[in-house]
């Protein structure tokens, strides 16, 4: 089978806004692959997030921002089924027809469950203190949202191959049991991160370390980020040493080629002062990014627009999933 004949899904947790760095190494790429295939999915995973967002609005709200960024960014809802994984109520049925088949030590042996008790087991705690059922069965619920739209590729980050590993082997052991072949084994598909941007301390662009540029920000909050990036004493005059600069590394790796070789030249001749590259980085991303800010701050204002998207996927995902269901209710016996 060639790309187009085979089947694309990924689900993206709703629990954060995404910064520069999401969007060039995770975004972005992801947006380029999914309109290579005919067919592809791509929801929000709302009833995972719950697991942790458990705050009705600030779900919805979330829920909203994630379908306004990937819409933002370029996603064609025309080419791809965009959908909210709660208003698929048939990946919730297959989930407990999977759970029937699926081993619990399976489940123990998950990298996320296991990471939730040897947190609270450093810290002394109950080993399950905070850890939820929804967080145990994480792999089945994601085993259902992916196995219901017979899907092959599952781009995922590092962090989730396991999990479709999980998944595959629950088709499998679920076609073994009732003979069938309804089950489409998926594959991951792991992105390298081709582009990547550093944060604002020089270290690698992450929430957890609080060092992001956002992606959607007035240019007064870049401003704010990027006031924030250390630079040397040097005076205008001098020339800059550009070995461990981290305001030109971010610089380089959002403008284009042509302009970073002007601002290179131009540093090591010395003759420009540190508050004219700010002033240029934040030029830089008003260029590269003021256009999706300006399109994701229009669909915020119009939530009814991003509903719409949202309830038309869901009406094709369901056609979808209701025909794969009612193979899985038949091999059960439950039709
Ligand atoms: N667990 C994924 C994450 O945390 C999100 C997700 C849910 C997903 N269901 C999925 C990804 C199915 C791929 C396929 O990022």
């Amino acid at each position: 089978m060639n790309s187009e004949q085979k089947t694309l899904l990924t689900g993206i947790k709703p629990t954060g806004t995404p910064h520069v760095g999401n969007f060039l190494g995770a975004i972005k790429p992801a947006i380029q692959m999914v309109h290579d295939y005919e067919k592809s999915f791509l929801f929000i995973a709302d009833y995972h997030a719950l697991n942790t967002v458990q705050d009705g609005t600030r779900l919805h709200d979330l829920t909203l921002s994630i379908a306004a960024t990937w819409l933002a960014c370029g996603l064609d809802p025309s080419k791809t089924v965009l959908y909210r994984q709660s208003a698929v109520p048939e990946v919730f049925e297959l989930e407990t027809i999977l759970n029937a088949v699926t081993p619990k030590g399976w489940m123990n042996k998950a990298h996320a469950y296991k990471a939730a008790l040897d947190v609270n087991a450093a810290e002394g705690r109950d080993r399950d203190e905070g850890v939820n059922m929804g967080v145990y069965t994480y792999p089945i619920l994601m085993a259902a949202d992916i196995l219901l739209f017979s899907a092959d590729i599952i781009p995922v980050g590092k962090d989730q191959k396991q999990h479709v590993e999980i998944a595959r082997d629950i088709a499998l052991r679920f076609n073994h049991t009732f003979n069938t072949e309804i089950f489409t084994l998926p594959e991951s598909f792991i992105q390298e991160e081709v582009e990547s941007v550093p944060g604002v301390d020089g270290r690698k662009m992450s929430k957890s370390y609080g060092n992001v540029i956002p992606l959607f920000a007035s240019n007064e909050e870049w401003k704010k980020a990027i006031n924030r990036i250390p630079t040397d004493s040097s005076s205008v005059e001098e020339p800059k040493d550009l070995s461990n600069c981290v305001i030109f590394d971010i610089f380089k790796s959002l403008a284009p080629a042509e302009q970073t070789e002007a601002l290179r030249a131009r540093l090591e001749a010395g003759g420009i002062g540190w508050g004219e590259v700010k002033a240029q980085l934040l030029e830089v991303l008003e260029t590269q990014f003021g256009q999706y800010r300006n399109r994701y701050d229009e669909l915020m204002q119009n939530p009814s627009e991003i509903e719409g998207i949202l309830a038309e996927g869901a009406e094709k995902a369901r056609t979808v999933a209701r025909e794969k269901l009612d193979e899985a209710r038949k091999a059960i016996g439950a039709a």
